[in-house]
């Protein structure tokens, strides 16, 4: 069965997959975590996002492993553990427009699509309902309203040690659903057979209840 887990930035979208998951025995895919590593590459190798070749050479160089495990996955660039790198406030900003290269799509849409090839998975994102995985037996649109998602980003934010205003977050979380909304190739949208889940005010253990009910249907 593959599960596709669809939304804007902030939805809890990457929570309740990795729980279904594990409650599923299924493998989880972060599909945003690998447009997060390939924006660390962009970051490090100071590249512009209108150099093709630059692009084109930095994809075929590039190395990405996800490693499942207990303690939660692993994200490996080039064999180095870039789990926490991928979560700075830098490459918050940056992944948006990284994520809208047409070379870069491309690239993991193909890494993506041979994962779940390998079978039980449940993958989130921004495009996998309408595009990596459009015959997805379950289709989730999870999402929540722009101040409820920015605050659980500022707390999420704030615990590991950034300090940020929930302004700031704010902007961001605007600035990156209407990058992700209005992006010409493969934007986010709710698949048409998708399930709308809204979780704002809800948590988390109930939104998990109400995907595994959907789950539970299908089967
Ligand atoms: O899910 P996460 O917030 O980590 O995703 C980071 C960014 O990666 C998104 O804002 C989006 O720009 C991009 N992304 C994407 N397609 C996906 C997953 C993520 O464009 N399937």
């Amino acid at each position: 069965m593959r599960i596709a887990i669809d939304g804007p930035a902030g939805a809890g979208k990457s929570t309740v997959a990795k729980i279904l998951a594990k409650k599923l025995g299924f493998t989880y895919l972060d599909t945003g975590a690998m447009y997060r590593a390939v924006t660390v590459l962009f970051l490090e190798n100071n590249l512009s996002l209108a150099d093709e070749n630059g692009i084109k050479r930095l994809l075929e160089n590039a190395d990405i492993k996800i490693i499942p495990g207990d303690e939660g996955q692993k994200i490996l660039l080039n064999e180095r553990d870039v789990t926490d790198l991928i979560r700075t406030p830098q490459v918050s900003e940056l992944v948006a427009k990284v994520s809208a290269l047409p070379e870069v799509r491309e690239y993991l849409t193909e890494l993506q699509r041979k994962i779940i090839a390998k079978g039980n998975v449940v993958a989130d994102g921004r495009d996998i309902g309408t595009v990596v995985m459009p015959e997805a037996e379950v289709k989730i649109f999870l999402t929540a309203s722009a101040e409820e998602r920015a605050r659980r980003r500022h707390r999420e934010l704030l615990a590991r040690g950034y300090e940020v205003s929930y302004e700031e977050v704010f902007r961001e979380v605007l600035k990156r659903d209407e990058l992700d909304t209005t992006r010409e190739i493969s934007p986010l949208r709710k698949a048409e057979d998708a399930i709308l889940v809204d979780t704002t005010g809800l948590k988390i253990e109930e939104v998990v209840a109400k995907l595994l009910e959907i789950i539970g249907r299908k089967q």
